[in-house]
Parts: C-alpha cells; sequence; structure tokens
C-alpha cells in the first residue's frame, strides 16, 4: 500500500485551516509542501511561516519539496519551521553530498528531486546516503499538469537500483497523479504518491484520499 501525500499546493489558501483539517482526518499519510521561488522554478509559493503554521496543525508527516536555488541557505529555516523530511533538487546543487548531510545533521530524512530530464544513474554514488527519491513526473512549478508516461521506466530503474544495493530509500511520485494511472505508478515501485490537484479538485477530497489509499 502506497503512502499518499496530498500537496497543499493546490488547496485553497484562504481557508487552508479548512483543507488542512480534512487531510488529518483523511487517510492521508504525509503533507506535501512545495516551496517554490521564481528562480528555480517559474513560480513563487510560500515558505517556512507558512509551513511553521502547517505544521502546528497536523501530527502528521510533513514532506517539504524545495524548488529553489541556493537551498542550503535555508536548511536551518525550514528544520525550525518544523520540517520531517527536506528534499532538495539535483539539478539545484553544485554539492550535493555537502547539502544532503547538512540537512540530516539538522536531524530531518534528506531528499533529492530530479527533473524529468535528468538520469537516474545520476544519483548512484549518493543513493546510500538519502532517505527518499522525489521523482518528478511533470516539470516542476505548477499543479495540474500531465504526468509524463517516460516517469514509468525512471522509476522501474531506480527500483533496481535501490534493490540491488539493497538500501531503504523511499521513491515518491511527484506530478500528474490521478486514480486511472495510480495503479501503474506503484506496479512501476513507487512508495509514495503526491497529488495535488487530483485530491483538491475532486468533489470529496476526503473520499479521494481513500480511493487513492486503496489502490
Ligand atoms: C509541482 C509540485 C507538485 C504539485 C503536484 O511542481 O512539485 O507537488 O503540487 O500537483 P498535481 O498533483 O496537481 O500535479
Ligand atoms: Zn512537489
Amino acid at each position: 500500500m502506497a503512502l499518499i501525500a496530498p500537496s497543499v499546493l493546490s488547496a485553497n489558501f484562504l481557508t487552508l485551516g479548512k483543507d488542512c483539517e480534512m487531510i488529518n482526518q483523511s487517510k492521508a499519510d504525509w503533507f506535501h509542501l512545495d516551496v517554490m521561488d521564481g528562480r528555480f522554478v517559474p513560480n513563487i509559493s510560500f515558505g517556512p511561516m507558512v509551513i511553521e503554521f502547517i505544521r502546528s496543525s497536523t501530527k502528521k508527516v510533513c514532506d517539504v519539496h524545495l524548488m529553489i536555488e541556493e537551498p542550503e541557505k535555508y536548511v536551518d529555516a525550514f528544520k525550525k519551521a518544523g520540517a520531517d523530511n527536506l528534499t532538495i533538487h539535483y539539478e539545484a546543487c553544485r554539492h550535493l553530498h555537502r547539502n544532503i548531510q547538512q540537512i540530516k545533521n539538522a536531524g530531518m530524512k534528506a531528499g533529492i528531486a530530479l527533473n524529468p530530464h535528468t538520469p537516474v544513474d545520476f544519483l548512484k554514488d549518493i543513493l546510500h546516503d538519502i532517505d527518499l527519491v522525489c521523482m518528478m513526473s511533470v516539470n516542476p512549478g505548477f499543479g495540474g499538469q500531465y504526468f509524463i508516461p517516460h516517469t514509468l521506466v525512471k522509476i522501474k530503474q531506480l527500483r533496481e537500483m535501490i534493490s540491488e544495493r539493497l538500501l531503504d530509500v523511499k521513491i515518491e511520485v511527484d506530478g500528474g497523479v490521478t486514480l486511472e494511472n495510480a495503479q501503474a505508478i506503484i506496479d512501476a515501485g513507487a512508495d509514495v504518491l503526491v497529488a495535488g490537484n487530483t485530491v483538491f479538485k475532486s468533489a470529496n477530497p476526503m473520499e479521494t484520499i481513500a480511493a487513492l489509499k486503496r489502490i
């Protein structure tokens, strides 16, 4: 059974507390929190301040996905805000190994996100140092985009790399996950499904989370 991580990016920010409560009451496992800086991606979302409020509203895992340049400057701020998992982009880090150590030393689980064009092979010398790979199945920056089918091949390759090395690294799939494609994504080897629009634009978000959980 996959873990389900609703993406708060698709929530209604005018009534954010209500949406957080819905996630709390639901079968969701994690809160997925997307931070965008308008530089690494062509969109700006929210930062540590908003995450601190969300943190205070839930006991569930706060899974923070940084789509920002120079993430090393903000590791402590996100730790203070209450992040449990901190994921940084492979494409945003010149000293990825150092940045991963920094996250772990701060007491968080460390993740690496891969853009659709970045080969999974690039992780082979760092896979044993991380807890999570966030496989982007859309180009990062916006909710509500279509799933890129080639991601399924990448998930299978990564699953093999992880099993060969007997590692305990979770594969999270982020972008365009729907009730229709979730089974194929899980079959390919995903452990965690992020879902934004599929949850928040549905008539009954709590039931949609339960339906994803049943897959
Ligand atoms: C995209 C974000 C995703 C996004 C997913 O850059 O990383 O987490 O919120 O939204 P959906 O599920 O609508 O594609
Ligand atoms: Zn994300």
